[in-house]
């Protein structure tokens, strides 16, 4: 897999000394309650699996700043039922300065011009609106709501389904 850069970002493959990183990040619930298959509380035995998991059409890649080659979090693109679904977090302490919005933007171009993907979707929890605001910056058009599973809830959580077709992001990179 290759590295994908943006102004500030390398998004590159995963490798297990970033194990002690995700499992720091990961296991802070804030964080974790916002996705559907991450566990609270989160340990590198989580990490470890998850990085040997077969890749299964799964395009994962660890969100790195350029600058220091810190390692911010994770944003991937899995195969569903419905096409291919796209997911991110990033440790607390980098919220809020567009590296989502970044990172996700360079994805978008990945999944579009690399894959040739036709759509892509992303969830988001009723309760997280900031990852909302995200999908829509990116162009991303509500394509629904159901309850989805938090597994570090619990619990069933209302989402709301977020599409960015091919036709929306040439529209989007013509603009
Ligand atoms: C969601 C998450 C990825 C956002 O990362 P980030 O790097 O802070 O996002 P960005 O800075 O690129 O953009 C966030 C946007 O949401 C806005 N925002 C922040 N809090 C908000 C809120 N409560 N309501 C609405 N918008 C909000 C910000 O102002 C910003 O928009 P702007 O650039 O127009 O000002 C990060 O908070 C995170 O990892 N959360 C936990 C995991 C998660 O939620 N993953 C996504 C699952 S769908």
């Amino acid at each position: 897999m290759c590295i994908l850069e943006s102004k500030r970002l390398n998004l590159r493959p995963p490798r297990p000394t970033d194990i002690e990183a995700m499992a720091v990040w990961l296991d802070d619930y804030d964080v974790a309650k916002n996705l559907s298959r991450v566990p609270y509380p989160y340990s590198e035995e989580h990490a470890e699996e998850f990085l040997a998991m077969p890749p299964d059409g799964r395009h994962v890649f660890v969100i790195e700043r350029k600058q220091g080659g810190t390692f911010l979090g994770l944003i991937g693109l899995h195969p569903d039922e419905t096409g291919y679904e796209f997911g991110y977090w990033l440790g607390k302490p980098y919220w809020g300065q567009g590296f989502a919005t970044e990172a996700a933007d360079r994805l978008m171009t990945y999944a579009f011009e690399s894959m040739g993907l036709e759509m892509v979707h992303a969830g988001w929890f009723v309760d997280n609106p900031a990852s909302g605001h995200v999908l829509a910056k990116l162009g991303l058009r509500h394509n629904g709501s159901k309850l989805r599973f938090s597994r570090a809830r619990e619990a069933d959580v209302l989402c709301h389904d977020m599409l960015l077709t091919r036709a929306d992001f040439l529209r989007k990179q013509a603009a």
